[in-house]
């Protein structure tokens, strides 16, 4: 089995079994060396300068504009804009087509597997226009029915949004079909990738979506790079969000005239650094291939599934199969609180994230109110699965529940 940690500095420097990928990845060495390279060799202000420094700037920016392009199958590099986020993705989109599309009466249906950042982007909307927000809400495994979600979906529905793969389940939604059916009823279909783009390879174009967001850091990125596609007829309609600097063509004392997109959308100075920090991770990706990190990830979490099934007092959110998880593995340990469960992993050296993973409806929906989540990146190795099933083995009796049933 190949050992990919050695391609990850903080994992061969950092003994902790670190399996919190999903709230954000480590970064191979290329990517940290592609940000560095940027500063050391071709750092300016990008879209600003004729001088060579700031045209190497320009161009290394809009080749990772393209790369983005290419790694989801958006048909333009215009319609490809870089945010800060998902969460600054999703509420561009909010702000800038929600408020200009959505009013009285009218209908915006998220799923209840939203992230509060593709849930309070559309509260603000209704709050704000008087529409009505609807919920598709998955059953207790997770998994949805498709015959409720088109049973929501009608003439006053102008905006569905769903996660492609849930934070906390980890499961893959058919967002294909759902975009389907909100364009059927003229609505507009926004897909949030943040969970998703880690683990499968995604086609916008393919999925139909019309908007789509996602992060960089979670996909061996740096932080505060995000990206939001959507589609060039929309965008050119929309206004823009931020104003300001470089987003314009020209300016006069009490009008400007904004710049073509992408660029409408991008204003102040961009993150140059992560956006080329962003294509050596989108290269970096693609050079282990999905094939392999699916197979991977699914033999380090199946396994681990398979032991926690073992051990007394776990329960198992979400579904029986190990290939529905995309490596998150969300569950509670009875009597003991989730705080309590992660400062015990972390006590033996495991990462793991506590609490309601920013997802509180979803949790309401399916009954708790906070779980634990390891979530494994095709890097964790089985090794460090066997120090996270020993350390949640111990975690009842430890917490003076008495003798579990030790692996
Ligand atoms: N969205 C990240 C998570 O689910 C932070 O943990």
């Amino acid at each position: 089995m190949k050992n990919y940690k050695k391609d990850f500095p903080l994992l061969m420097q950092n003994p902790t079994v670190y399996i919190d990928n999903a709230a954000t990845a480590q970064r191979p060495q290329a990517v940290l060396d592609a940000v560095n390279g940027f500063y050391q060799r071709h750092n300016a202000n990008p879209l600003r300068g004729i001088y060579e420094l700031s045209v190497e700037a320009t161009e290394d920016y809009e080749n990772s504009r393209r790369a983005v392009q290419r790694f989801i199958g958006a048909a333009h590099p215009e319609e490809i804009i870089f945010t800060r986020n998902t969460t600054e993705s999703i509420n561009l989109i909010a702000y800038s087509y929600g408020l200009s599309n959505v009013a009285e009466g009218d209908e915006v249906l998220v799923s209840i597997m939203e992230h509060h950042s593709g849930l309070l982007p559309w509260q603000m909307v209704c709050r704000q226009t008087g529409a009505k927000l609807r919920f598709i809400e998955c059953e207790s495994d997770g998994s949805l029915d498709l015959n409720k979600v088109e049973a929501l979906i009608n003439d006053k529905t102008k905006i569905v949004a769903a996660t492609q793969v849930s934070n906390v389940l980890g499961r893959e939604y058919p967002i294909r079909e759902i975009a389907r059916m909100a364009h059927k009823n003229g609505a507009v279909m926004v897909a949030d990738g943040a969970q998703s783009t880690p683990h499968i390879p995604v086609n916008v174009t393919e999925l139909g979506v019309d908007f789509f967001a996602f992060s960089g850091h979670k996909l061996y990125g740096p932080m505060g790079i995000g990206v939001l596609y959507g589609k060039e007829e929309l965008l050119n309609k929309m206004p823009p969000f931020l104003t300001g600097g470089e987003m314009i063509e020209s300016v006069a004392r009490d009008s400007a005239v904004y710049a073509e997109i992408p660029h409408k959308f991008e204003a102040g100075t961009v993150n140059a650094a992560g956006a080329v920090g962003l294509n050596a991770a989108i290269d970096y990706v693609k050079g282990v291939g999905f094939d392999e990190i699916h197979r991977r990830e699914f033999e380090v979490s199946g396994y681990a599934l398979d032991r926690m099934r073992e051990i007394d007092g776990i329960n198992i959110i979400g579904s029986d199969k190990a290939e529905e998880h995309n490596g998150i593995i969300t569950f509670t340990v009875d009597d003991v609180h989730p705080h309590d469960i992660s400062e015990i992993l972390a006590s033996d050296g495991v990462a793991v994230r506590a609490g309601h993973h920013c997802a509180q409806p979803l949790l309401k929906h399916l009954g708790y109110r906070a779980t634990v989540r390891a979530s494994f990146a095709f890097y964790n190795t089985k090794e460090d699965a066997d120090k996270f099933l020993e350390s949640i083995s111990t975690v009842r009796e430890r917490m003076g529940y008495g003798k579990q049933k030790l692996l």
